[in-house]
């Protein structure tokens, strides 16, 4: 595996393994890797040659007061599990790499679609998120990107991204990869105490709930929110943000649900904000 800290270095080992016929596979990671994650990577592998991963904690999409300075970080472990699953290619830039004149001037602006969920929690989040990945796409230049399932409205975001601005690559969604127990690994998940990793599995049991109504027949959007509401509201430690039940590709609320509608989740446990969905039968 080649780990390069810069531009220069990505392009030339991208450009050296496509003149030896290689598909290229991209998958962005902001790191502290984790089993998700290392399913993108391998999902990258099942649809490409040569895969690039990067690691970059960026800067843009973290709002005042959220959780850019504490984001967990463990270069050497994740450069070791990113040789163990077959990344050929590790870009690790720093700040100054990517944003050599400080924040961006021109920026890619999400527009209503993330006036939503965690854009209307998280203000600027995704104007951060899609200028990092337009760069990132820009850089690599990936016939294939691989983003997961957990982050539902960054994929619909990324998606229409690339084609509003005819950005030739293609886009794979992987499903998201869960604990035992139910819970979305995330990498703020290490952030939990031992209580708060126990009241976690809230999140993924009031969609289970829903998802059960669903396929049950249930079909009235009132009565399944109020089912993953009457759930995480039996958790005193567990806050929600929002519970929705939406369009997967407007992201607006749906009255009735139907197959591919998105049941969606946000919560603060304890100080930690968690997010999960799940797409109903
Ligand atoms: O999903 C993430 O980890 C990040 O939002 C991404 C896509 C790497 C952009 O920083």
């Amino acid at each position: 595996m080649i780990t390069a800290p810069t531009i220069a270095t990505v392009r030339a080992a991208v450009a050296e393994a496509r003149r030896g016929g290689a598909r290229v596979g991209f998958v962005p990671t902001m790191g502290y890797l984790h089993q998700g994650h290392l399913s993108l990577v391998e999902e990258a592998r099942r649809r490409s040659d040569f895969v690039v991963m990067s690691i970059f904690v960026n800067p843009l999409q973290f709002g005042a007061g959220e959780d850019l300075d504490r984001y967990p970080r463990d270069l050497a472990r994740d450069t070791a599990l990113a040789a163990g699953h077959g990344v050929d290619l590790l870009f690790v830039p720093t700040v100054e790499e990517m944003y050599p004149t400080g924040e961006p001037v021109v920026r890619v602006v999400p527009g209503r679609l993330a006036a939503r969920l965690d854009g209307a929690a998280r203000p600027g989040h995704f104007e951060g998120v899609l200028t990092v990945v337009a760069k990132l796409l820009n850089i690599v230049q990936p016939d294939v990107a691989i983003f997961g399932q957990k982050d539902f409205q960054q994929a619909v975001l990324v998606r229409r991204m690339v084609a509003d601005l005819e950005l030739p690559v293609e886009i794979v969604v992987a499903p998201i990869v869960r604990e035992p127990d139910g819970l979305a690994l995330s990498s703020r998940n290490v952030y939990l105490s031992p209580a708060e990793r126990v009241a976690a599995r809230a999140l993924s049991r009031a969609l289970g709930a829903a998802d059960a109504a669903a396929r049950a027949g249930e079909r009235d959007a009132a009565r399944l929110l109020a089912t993953m509401r009457d759930i995480l509201d039996a958790e005193p430690a567990v806050r929600p943000q929002y519970v929705e039940l939406v369009d997967p590709a407007t992201l607006e609320p749906v009255t009735t649900a139907v197959p591919g509608t998105v049941a969606a989740i946000a919560a603060f446990v304890g100080s930690t904000r968690l997010i999960d969905n799940v797409v109903l039968p």
